[in-house]
């Protein structure tokens, strides 16, 4: 792993429009992975190309810009939030790898290219993702002084519960077992909001986790970014759903219309389109609602998550 510290990023104007600050953070996100996920390594060089390969191009970096968002919220940034933010995109960058291989959505196209097993077979693929997975937790946990261990362990913790059985993987897993059957408006909100939205809820609390919270206001910034992360969380997954039917692959950079083809459970399946894209803009002003809960001093700095929920949601219309 490559540790020499990437220069901190300028701190943003507060007036930055929404576009530059995105564009800005985008670049960050590409060069904390350029640093931790080299292309190349003597001992594992094919290894280190599928990594670099899956993580470094391309995407839009949703995650990252979560944890920023949420850091100016809280008044933090720096070494560990720039860490977290690295890290969370790396755990997405693996779930693409693997949600993509043949014995799940058997997937051609990622970001624009061939996906990671057809570039690279699928013994490497799956590697790359685990590989990804692993580095992650080495970002989070470095070995010089540069952060506290107390939210070393809170990023890890975070992180790991957002990817596990209750999280990411579980919610892969009801994806699977719901492939090809009609499931119930329930199932579905259970199955979403962990196979995609814990791990967006995570780069929320992550990014919170990074602040200077008065220990007073912590349990009510908590539970406001917790609601929050909650329905942004959802809200992606059901654009994504939106995206697969009403988008083609050139704009999505993956193949449109594989949940019909597959006969995947989905908000579209499930509602119909009118419905899902409602639901999506509920979701939209629920996370925005929760933003509005902040004690003042956090509301006052609320303004990126805000711009953030209405992108996420947006892109779907
Ligand atoms: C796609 O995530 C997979 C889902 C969890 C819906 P993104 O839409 O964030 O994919 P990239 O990172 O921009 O490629
Ligand atoms: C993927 O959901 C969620 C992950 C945990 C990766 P999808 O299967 O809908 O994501 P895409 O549409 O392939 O990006
Ligand atoms: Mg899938
Ligand atoms: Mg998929
Ligand atoms: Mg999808």
């Amino acid at each position: 792993m490559v540790t020499e510290t990437a220069s901190p990023l300028a701190t943003a104007p507060a007036d930055l429009p929404f576009d530059a600050w995105m564009r800005q953070h985008q670049e960050r996100a590409q060069s904390l992975i350029a640093r931790f996920v080299p292309q190349a390594h003597p001992l594992v060089p094919s290894l280190h190309e599928a990594m670099h390969y899956a993580a470094a191009l391309g995407g839009k970096r949703v995650r990252p810009l979560l944890v920023w968002a949420a850091g100016e919220c809280v008044q933090a940034d720096g070494e560990a939030l720039d860490r977290a933010a690295c890290a969370v995109e790396l755990v997405h960058a693996y779930s693409l790898v693997h949600d993509d291989l043949p014995c799940m959505d058997d997937d051609v196209l990622r970001r624009g290219q061939p996906t990671t097993h057809v570039r690279f077979g699928q013994a490497l693929a799956l590697l790359a993702g685990d590989a990804l997975q692993a580095l992650a937790y080495e970002v989070l946990t470095p070995e010089d002084e540069g952060m506290a261990a107390a939210l070393q362990a809170r990023l890890c913790a975070l992180l790991a519960r957002a990817s596990g059985a209750e999280g990411m993987a579980g919610g892969q897993t009801l994806d699977i077992l719901a492939t090809g059957r009609a499931i119930g408006a329930d199932d579905l909100m259970q199955m979403h909001s962990r196979k995609t939205g814990a791990l967006l809820k995570a780069s929320v609390l992550m990014g919170a986790a990074c602040g200077k919270v008065e220990a007073a206001q912590q349990p009510v910034v908590w539970a406001a970014l917790q609601a929050y992360g909650d329905a942004v969380g959802l809200a992606f997954q059901v654009v994504d759903d939106i995206l697969d039917v009403t988008a083609d692959s050139a704009t999505l950079g993956k193949t449109a219309g594989k949940d019909a083809q597959q006969n995947k459970s989905t908000y579209v399946s499930i509602l119909g389109l009118d419905a899902a894209g409602a639901l999506a803009r509920r979701l939209r002003d629920q996370a925005q609602a929760a933003l509005d809960t902040l004690p003042v001093a956090q509301r006052a700095s609320s303004r990126r998550l805000r711009e953030l929920a209405d992108l996420i949601v947006l892109r779907g219309h």
